[in-house]
């Protein structure tokens, strides 16, 4: 019998991009200096000895994936995208169940986050990994928050206590599983929310705003100056 918690990680990769709006493609696939998106955020993952396995989810009609070396044992392409995020990791986690054991790990993290660094991901381990409600990387709200009413601020509301939560986000395998598998998907943007609905109180992991999600073009300027910033380019 094995005692020692296994971490793997999953990448939600099968996403169309809708609103980078780019002609090229999905947006994990759009260059970011010499490598693309998504191998920035694969490579960020693989920054961790303890990730034993990287599992990246892609969509069944994507082909581009297969033109990915990621230069390392510990990556495999499943192509089970769904169609929401929340589908495409559910299916990837089924995907691999009769590989893990239900205390091992798993740490989900977007394909749009590729500035993600090693200290962050070795923190999230370290401080969430043997929790067994898990944990996420997330950043306190720094700015106002205003609630829009046509165009014009309606009201500020109270950001004391809030986090925006990003990924990677670190959950026990079964307790993600079965979170993901009750219910219904359609408001679960995050593992988080589902761990939250089933009981769970994951930990909020400080992380930084250099890990942003590249969404809409302009992040793509941002990501592209940051990683050149930590000499990732
Ligand atoms: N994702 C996925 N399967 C989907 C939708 C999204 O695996 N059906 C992935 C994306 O590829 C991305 C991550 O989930 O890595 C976060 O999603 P998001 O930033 O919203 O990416 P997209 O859904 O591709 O972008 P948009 O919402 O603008 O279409
Ligand atoms: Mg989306």
């Amino acid at each position: 019998m094995r005692h020692s918690v296994r971490y793997f990680g999953l990448i939600p990769a099968a996403g169309m991009g809708a609103r980078m709006g780019s002609a090229a493609g999905p947006k994990q696939y759009l260059m970011l200096g010499s490598k693309t998106m998504l191998e920035h955020s694969i490579q960020a993952m693989l920054g961790d000895a303890r990730i034993d396995r990287l599992f990246v989810i892609v969509a069944q009609s994507d082909a581009r994936w297969q033109q990915i070396r990621a230069g390392d044992e510990r990556v495999e392409f499943l192509p089970v995208g769904g169609a929401t995020r929340a589908e495409s990791v559910r299916n990837g986690l089924m995907a691999v169940a009769g590989r893990y054991d239900d205390n091992d790990r798993v740490l989900v993290h977007d394909a749009a986050r590729p500035c993600l660094s090693g200290s962050e991901l070795a923190r999230l381990i370290d401080e969430a990994g043997a929790d067994d409600d898990g944990g996420l990387l997330a950043v306190p709200l720094a700015d106002t928050l205003k609630r829009g009413e046509e165009g014009r601020a309606g009201i500020t509301l109270d950001r004391t206590g809030l986090w925006c939560a990003q990924t990677p986000q670190l959950f026990r395998f079964a307790s993600l599983r079965a979170a993901l598998a009750t219910g219904s998907l359609a408001d679960i943007t995050d593992e988080s929310s589902a761990m939250e609905r089933a009981g769970h109180t994951p930990r909020l992991v400080p992380g930084g705003s250099a890990n942003l999600k590249v969404t809409t073009p302009g992040d793509l300027v941002l990501a592209t100056a940051i990683l050149a910033a930590q000499r990732r380019l």
